[in-house]
């Protein structure tokens, strides 16, 4: 099959050569966004008059037939001419015959490919950020109702102080409210048009690159023709933002998975969100925040991967530079999965208050109240935790928990222990009495849940 660059060349290419070095398999992905450059960029062509307006008309004609029969499923595309831009060429000339071959007036790949995947991110970029408002949403729905749901909050995974689950789950509102913030960040950057850069010098034809920028809606054009065909930090940048998302999902998904263990019991995860095990009947598996935290590795690794390739490119265009495509779509693909059965899994779960409750009531994480409780009646901090810990190691050999103590008990301590001591024990106490900004009482995480609706509102 003749080839679009085939005038230089005195043999067939080998066919493992074109298998190789194609790109159509995956590169396809990118064609309604490469029609939607083309179509924008031979409007232009035709209003400089590079090519007549009936030739710019007949191609834009030919282009939506493609992107019709795209749509219907009836484009085959042919690893012969190995990447989506050729394909599509080639379908233009043989739906409206050579007039086609003047789309690549002014042009090269190297500045098609770019355009493409800055209008693919941008589109995935907005796609996502509306997907995660929807986790942040069931983030505020179980966090509303949860607000005097105390369970142990924990530090190196030892119950350290009692802590609503409200504000437990918020803190993962504000981790995805920054990925958000970097995510709509990034947009800025990818909002560039590369087109007009030509392969890598420009071009001698009298083209209007900030006409194609606004018809497609760019804010500007790269200002070097060299850095448009070459950059692809956009991509390096989103990679990172998902990581950073995937890291977070993960960190959450591991709490899922640990609360619903048969040790903790703290939430279950509801019937159709898991899975059974082919020979143990009781089983019922977190499977899907397992998975959430499995597939962080595939991103990471998609970040890593397109690093390792960039690192080392001379100027400008290098073919190595088409290994950029299947990371980040695996990336989109594996993040919109990922964030749309975040939100049900986080919706449906039923949470144990019951077990939660339980949990503080036998441990000794009001142990720092007490020490409060001491150096609010004068005692310097230092020695009220000496004799915390000294009542502690007596109260484990007794087998008793804090509030367990007699009075006697804690005045043979100190005799600073009075009867209101125990009021300061009970877990409401001791998070309800957390009403510094950012704290864990009711009051405050009412204040933390306004800021968090707010954000949701101004921000749809
Ligand atoms: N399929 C190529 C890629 O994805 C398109 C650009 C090809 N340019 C070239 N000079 N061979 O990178």
């Amino acid at each position: 099959m003749a080839k679009l660059w085939g005038g230089r060349f005195t043999k067939e290419t080998n066919k493992l050569v074109d298998t190789f070095t194609a790109s159509i398999s995956f590169d396809q992905k990118l064609a309604k966004e490469d029609i939607q450059g083309s179509l924008a960029h031979v409007q232009m062509l035709g209003e400089c008059n590079i090519i007549t307006t009936e030739e710019a008309e007949k191609i834009q004609s030919g282009l939506y037939a493609i992107l019709d029969k795209l749509n219907k499923g009836e484009v085959e595309f042919q690893v012969e001419h190995e990447d989506v831009h050729m394909n599509i060429e080639k379908l233009l000339i043989d739906e409206i015959g050579p007039v086609g071959g003047k789309l690549h007036t002014g042009r090269s790949r190297n500045d098609q490919v770019a355009t493409d995947m800055h209008l693919y991110l941008r589109t995935k970029t907005g796609e996502l950020i509306k997907l995660l408002e929807k986790v942040q949403a069931a983030l505020v729905s179980q966090s509303k109702e949860n607000i005097e749901t105390i369970l142990p909050g924990y530090t190196h995974l030892q119950r350290a102080q009692p802590v609503s689950f409200a504000h437990h789950l918020l803190a993962y509102f504000w981790m995805f409210e920054r990925d958000k913030e970097r995510l709509q960040d990034s947009l800025k950057r990818i909002n560039v048009l590369p087109l007009g850069a030509g392969a890598l010098a420009g071009t001698t034809f009298p083209i209007n690159r900030d006409r194609v920028a606004e018809l497609l809606d760019f804010d500007s054009v790269y200002p070097n023709s060299m850095d448009a065909v070459s950059d692809r930090d956009f991509i390096l940048e989103f990679l990172s933002i998902a990581s950073i998302l995937m890291m977070h999902i993960s960190r959450l998904s591991e709490e899922m998975v640990i609360w619903s263990s048969q040790e903790f019991q703290f939430i279950e995860l509801d019937d159709a969100f898991c899975t059974g095990s082919s020979i143990m009947p009781q089983k019922k598996n977190p499977d899907v925040p397992e998975l959430l935290r499995g597939k962080t590795g595939r991103v990471f690794g998609d970040l890593i991967g397109l690093l390792t390739v960039l690192k080392g490119l001379p100027l400008a265009y290098n073919k190595d530079l088409q290994e950029d495509k299947e990371g980040m779509f695996d990336t989109v693909e594996t993040l919109e999965g990922s964030l749309n059965l975040l939100a049900p899994l986080l919706e449906t779960m039923t949470v144990n208050t019951g077990k939660m409750r339980k949990a503080v009531t036998q441990d000794y994480s009001n142990a720092t109240d007490i020490a409060d409780y001491l150096a609010a009646k004068g005692l310097p901090f230092r020695q009220a935790h000496e004799v915390i810990g000294k009542i502690v190691i007596y109260a484990i050999q007794k087998g008793k928990y804090l509030l367990d103590l007699e009075m006697d008990e804690y005045q043979s301590f100190s005799p600073l222990f009075e009867e209101d001591v125990y009021d300061y024990l009970t877990p409401e106490h001791v998070v309800g009495a957390r009403k510094s900004k950012g704290g864990t009482s009711a009051e405050q995480v009412k204040q933390q849940l306004k800021l968090a609706e707010n954000k949701l509102v101004n921000e749809a």
